[in-house]
């Protein structure tokens, strides 16, 4: 057998920093046994000081391991920022809270969108669990826009009073922990973290306890032999505290993720982990422990449905390319585009927003109206 293909493309330091992350799983898997692959998932991106989200190097990005849309091309914040007028006007507010926001680049375009259209919100809110990205959102939204930096207060938790706005989170919830489990002819059972003789972790399986076979049951879906998935557990909660902070106003949620028949088609029988590592997508989350991201898709009918019990209403659900395209995208693609050059590479990045073959389909927009 060869070399594991990434071994080449580690350096010195990430493979002694990703060894440090993979001891410190192995010792609480020493200590208590097998580990869930939530709480395996939670500590390679979120441990403090040493996860993958908590450390210096750079991920969001070109240099990075992945690229996100408003990485991709400033029309997406600036559309985006449209739609955030129109509804922050519908209600009177003049809140954005927006979760997750990565390098700030698109908390930074939004803001300067609607200077440019009179119409600047009093605060916009950042709520970054990661302290160093917190750290990089404060210096590019300094340079990016620096006269609207003072309108940005990060949070430690949501705001403690309830607001009139607009909540945004893109890609966040592919970023939090999922349960994964598993259907054999035996029934259900749990794929979770052990370690072999030589302490790698390996895939292992235990039983279900009670309340994850209700959640498994809630889905409603006959599961065929040998299938396995995931389970985002953190939906209902995560729903339920922007729902409790938001007086009225509209979440806007954008993903890959699909609606449940689709998330748990019979053929998509290994679930949808995907990880990144320099720009490589691959489905293998043990290894490479706290030097590449994890993502599970979302599946969009938990987060409606669930919604839909708190009496938030569903006002959109459709695809990236389909909300970017009504929200005039390609009007602001024209007006920004003033030389031929100019125009040829704004078109490359409509083109990534919106074909399907790119992040036009499997992306989805999902907006709560409260
Ligand atoms: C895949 S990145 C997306 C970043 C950014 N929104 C973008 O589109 O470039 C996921 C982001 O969500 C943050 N995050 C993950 N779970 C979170 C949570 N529960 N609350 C707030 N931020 C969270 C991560 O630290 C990171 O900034």
């Amino acid at each position: 057998m060869g070399e594991p293909w990434y071994i080449n493309l580690m350096d010195e330091e990430s493979r002694v920093h990703s060894e440090k992350v993979a001891e410190k799983i192995r010792q609480e898997i020493q200590e208590k046994g097998l580990m869930g692959f939530a709480r395996f998932m939670e500590l390679a991106l979120y441990a403090p000081g040493l996860g993958y989200y908590c450390v210096g190097t750079e991920k969001i990005g070109r240099h990075g391991d992945f690229v996100t849309a408003p990485e991709i091309s400033p029309l997406f914040s600036q559309c985006l920022a449209g739609y955030c007028q129109k509804a922050l006007s519908q209600f009177n507010a003049k809140t954005i809270l927006e979760l997750g926001a990565g390098t700030g680049r698109m908390a930074a375009e939004i803001l300067n969108t609607l200077d440019q259209m009179n119409c600047l919100p009093e605060q916009y809110l950042i709520l970054e669990i990661s302290p160093e990205l917190k750290e990089r959102q404060k210096k590019l939204i300094g340079e990016l826009s620096s006269k609207h930096l003072s309108r940005v207060k990060w949070l430690e938790n949501l705001p403690e009073n309830s607001f009139d706005g607009v909540i945004i989170a893109n890609e966040v919830l592919d970023a939090m922990p999922v349960t994964i489990f598993q259907k054999t002819s035996d029934g259900y059972s749990e794929r979770v973290v052990g370690l072999d003789e030589g302490n790698n972790f390996i895939w292992k399986t235990r039983s279900v306890s009670e309340s994850l076979n209700n959640e498994i049951q809630k889905l409603g879906i006959s599961f065929p032999n040998n299938y396995y998935s995931e389970l985002n557990l953190n939906v209902n909660p995560w729903v339920s505290s922007l729902n409790q902070i938001l007086r009225q106003g509209e979440i806007i949620i954008i993903d890959y993720g699909f609606l449940r028949e689709e998330y748990y088609h019979p053929q998509r029988n290994t679930g949808t982990l995907m990880c990144h590592f320099q720009q490589r997508a691959h489905s293998d989350p043990l290894i490479l422990t706290g030097i590449q991201d994890i993502t599970a898709h979302v599946d969009f009918t938990a987060v409606g449905k669930f919604a839909e019990s708190l009496s938030l209403k569903v006002k959109n659900y459709s695809t990236q390319a389909d909300f970017l395209l009504r929200n005039g995208l390609l009007d602001l693609m024209q007006k920004a585009a003033t030389t031929p050059e100019q125009q040829f590479i704004l078109a490359n990045q409509v083109k990534m927003l919106t074909l399907p073959s790119e992040m036009g389909e499997l992306f989805k927009v999902m907006i709560l109206e409260k």
